[in-house]
């Protein structure tokens, strides 16, 4: 199909068709609103009011820049360069994992703990979303967000930046803490982590715009092992985390049960496991006592 004008109706036609083999109207529509909205700096009404509106041959050529994107299997969010996540606009491209909406509700289930949080640290952080979240949750608070990629803690950095909430980037590895941060005096009201936590076996059953263009360093995990990072963030939060304080992960629903015996091994009382939106066991809450 080619575009026979350049107006925004002829150019949507143009998107929708080309699209339809791979995308449902609903997220067609949710797409093409993103593109327009933020290309042309317009509100969701305008871009109904503005439906005649002709199309620059460079605004043309971005949409079709997206189409082409799409067609080859990237995610959208890396096209469109951001993402919501719990009400902030995050930037997001290859440099880390995309944030999920259940992440989203691991934040929301740390929103409700009432005890005063003076310090609490984000490790695995990617894109920075949980941390920044949390920051903009609870202002007052020392946020911390750790990473072993530089290329994701400088997105962080970056959004941090843009978005004016001030954090901690700290370029530490999970499974290999330096001495130095470790003896370092510092403890923590609430440690949160996001892991990699994907078994390599399941590489095969996941879609191509997960495994070509988010970074594996993000997903994945080795079969004979697959809660490795719980484990050694356990015993950093045995050591770092304040008593009473809380620990919270996003996890793979597989695996909670394991996670949660590992933390009585350590002596962490309180384990929650609860369900996403979408029925899975995905996240888990536990105190020190
Ligand atoms: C599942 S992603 C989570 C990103 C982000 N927290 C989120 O929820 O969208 C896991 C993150 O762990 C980081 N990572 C992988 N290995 C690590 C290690 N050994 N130490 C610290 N971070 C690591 C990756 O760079 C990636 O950013």
């Amino acid at each position: 199909m080619f575009v026979t004008d350049n107006t925004l109706s002829s150019v949507k036609n143009y998107f929708f068709d080309r699209l339809a083999a791979i995308f449902s109207p609903s997220e067609l529509k949710s797409m093409w609103t993103q593109i327009i909205c933020k290309r042309m700096n317009w509100s969701t009404s305008e871009l109904l009011l503005n439906q005649g509106e002709r199309l620059s041959e460079s605004d043309l050529l971005h949409v079709r820049g997206f189409v082409k994107g799409l067609l080859n299997e990237v995610p959208f969010q890396y096209l469109l360069g951001e993402t919501d996540f719990y009400g902030l606009t995050i930037s997001c491209d290859s440099r880390a994992l995309i944030p999920r909406p259940e992440t989203e509700e691991l934040v929301a289930w740390i929103s409700e703990i009432a005890i005063p949080s003076n310090r609490i640290i984000d490790l695995c952080t990617g894109s920075g979303c949980i941390a920044l979240a949390l920051k903009s949750i609870f202002p007052n608070t020392e946020v911390s967000a750790l990473d072993f990629s530089l290329d994701a803690l400088e997105l962080a950095a970056f959004n941090a930046e843009k978005l004016k909430l001030e954090i901690e980037c700290i370029h530490e590895d999970v499974l290999n803490f330096s001495s130095e941060f470790h003896s370092d005096a510092k403890s923590y009201d609430i440690i949160v982590s996001n892991p990699p936590y994907i078994p390599e076996r399941e590489k095969s059953m996941m879609s191509n715009h997960v495994i070509q263009h988010e970074p594996s360093i993000a997903l994945f995990v080795a079969d004979e092992d697959p809660i490795i990072f719980y484990k050694e963030i356990i015993k950093f939060a045995q050591d770092k985390l304040s008593k009473g304080g809380f620990l919270f992960f996003e996890l793979h629903e597989l695996f909670g049960n394991e996670v949660s015996e590992y933390l009585s091994l350590f002596g962490f009382k309180e384990m929650e496991i609860r369900k996403d939106l979408q029925g899975k066991s995905r996240m888990l809450k536990a105190q020190k006592v």
